[in-house]
């Protein structure tokens, strides 16, 4: 049994990304693993100051809802993280809360196979390739960590809209099974 957290970021009501995390997330309860999905809607998260005192630190000065999900991050075994494709980047929300994460790098933190599950209105998986690699770039400055799976679902733009694409939540379903 796997300690996994999701991590959804869009703030839309009906949300294309968390409807695929969702079912990613039923797919891990499924094969029997702990999973706790954190939301972004709502969330107090301000900017990274570039302070880095949270190196010395071990936490970020700004007591925001930054400090908590970083924590949950730090004990979690797997991390998946949802996001919908913005100007061909992950969510500002999403990069905002890595910024905030840095307390991460360099401390004992428990993860190691990171998921990502994006939407986009375009098709095409070269509309994700700066979301995947805004992703793999966070993964790569932690060692023990690896980007173990992706789900893209193109062609999804109104809120809602990936209900209608059944072989995208299949395959968050599935990747959830198999963690
Ligand atoms: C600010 C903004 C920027 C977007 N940029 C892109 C983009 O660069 N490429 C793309 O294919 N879709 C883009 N979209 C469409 C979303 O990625 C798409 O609707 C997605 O399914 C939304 O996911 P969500 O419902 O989880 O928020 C953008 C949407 C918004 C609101």
């Amino acid at each position: 049994m796997k300690k996994v957290l999701i991590i959804s970021s869009s703030l839309r009501h009906n949300s294309n990304s968390e409807l695929i995390a969702d079912e990613f997330a039923k797919g891990a309860v499924q094969a029997g693993h702990e999973v706790e999905k954190v939301s972004l809607k709502g969330k107090n998260i301000a900017f990274c100051k570039g302070c880095l005192s949270c190196i010395k630190t071990g936490s970020c000065f700004i007591k925001d809802d930054a400090i908590e999900i970083t924590e949950k991050m730090k004990n979690a075994e797997v991390i998946a993280f949802a996001t919908p494709v913005y100007y061909y980047s992950m969510s500002g929300q999403l990069k905002t809360l890595l910024d905030r994460a840095n307390s991460l790098y360099g401390s004992d933190y428990k993860f190691k196979d990171i998921y990502l599950l994006a939407t986009a209105a375009e098709n095409e998986r070269s509309a994700a390739e700066g979301t995947i690699k805004g992703i793999q770039g966070w993964v790569d400055c932690f060692e023990r960590a690896e980007l173990k799976g992706i789900v893209f679902g193109g062609g999804i733009d109104d809120a809602g809209a990936a209900v209608n694409h059944q072989d995208v939540m299949k395959a968050a379903f599935e990747l959830g099974k198999n963690i």
